[in-house]
């Protein structure tokens, strides 16, 4: 698609061919606000006791969750830094900035209650999760902070969603249901953040070919780190979500290759000689078609809490 393509209005239902429709900062506030109005009315349920089927699966469950938690944390502390920078020039997009990371805060909580019914404890990070989110923690460029946690971000919606296809515990269902709703909706809302960011650095001396080189190569390198996680994480908690890590992996590598093949603005090259790996070709995901994870569409989507339906996502 061309970005002078007029885009579609229409709705998808399932697995339809739909060209991303951009939305404007003061949609995606409006949206917000609202969202945040209704966060206070949503509640674990106590009524349901957690079960396992042995104690490796509890401990998966507590790994999964923990993994989920520090993703949160991380989300929550970088939107909070970044609205902080982005006040000065784009107070809408500043407070949206908030509103997100209010979100992935609460989302923070949710999951420290969800741990705690559990029995299990937030742990310290360790080993290439440490070493990932310190890296993403030291990031200084507003554009690298961004892309970073869009990519975090679409690999938590899918590991979420897969989850949920396995995971039969109604209170860990629950807990699932309100990740892979949300994060929907923040994978879109990220990208417009990006689309905000690149503007404005693009159009300062900060801008320009070196800096465009260095974020492709940091879409490559993240995307490599998030494979081998997706291979250290089936240790930790396989025994709970029981995916595998062939559909993992290949689903990670599909999700964050189809990022931005419908976002040609933004002008990210997916890294083919991984596609290859995975039998997967650029024109192949391109062609595909489909409903466009990134898109205003998806955030329309799932922007209603009340009336998302997220096996629809
Ligand atoms: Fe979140
Ligand atoms: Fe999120």
């Amino acid at each position: 698609m061309r970005t002078s393509e007029k885009p579609s209005t229409s709705k998808p239902a399932g697995q339809i061919g739909v060209l991303p429709k951009q939305r404007s900062t003061a949609w995606w506030l409006e949206t917000l606000r609202k969202r945040e109005a209704r966060m206070g009315d949503e509640y674990l349920r106590r009524d349901v006791k957690l079960t396992f089927e042995s104690a490796e699966e509890r401990e998966a469950c507590i790994r999964f969750f923990n993994a989920a938690y520090r993703a949160e944390e991380s989300g929550l502390a970088q939107a909070h830094a970044l609205a902080g920078r982005v006040e000065e020039w784009d107070p809408d997009l500043a407070e949206c900035l908030r509103l997100y990371g209010n979100e992935e805060g609460w989302h923070r909580s949710l999951l420290t209650e969800f741990l705690g019914e559990l029995g299990g404890d937030i742990r310290p990070m360790s080993g290439l999760t440490q070493t990932m989110y310190e890296k993403y923690g030291e990031a200084k460029d507003m554009a690298t902070i961004v892309l970073t946690n869009l990519m975090f971000e679409t690999i938590g919606a899918t590991t979420y969603r897969m989850a949920l296809r396995n995971v039969r515990a109604p209170l860990a269902r629950q807990m699932l249901t309100i990740l892979t709703r949300d994060e929907a909706f923040h994978v879109p809302l990220n990208v417009h953040f990006l689309r905000a960011v690149l503007a404005r650095t693009d159009a300062t001396r900060a801008g320009g070919l070196l800096h465009r080189a260095k974020l492709q190569a940091i879409y490559n390198a993240v995307f490599v780190g998030l494979l081998l996680s997706a291979h250290r994480s089936r240790k930790a908690a396989k025994a709970f979500d029981r995916i595998s890590f062939v559909d993992l992996s290949r689903a990670y590598v599909e999700n964050l290759a189809r990022l931005f093949v419908h976002e040609p603005d933004l002008r990210f090259e997916p890294p083919r000689a991984l596609l290859a790996i995975f039998g997967l070709r650029r024109a192949g995901l391109v062609a595909a078609g489909g409903f466009s994870p990134t898109s205003g569409d998806a955030a329309e989507l799932a922007a209603d809490r009340e009336h998302v339906a997220v096996t629809a996502l």
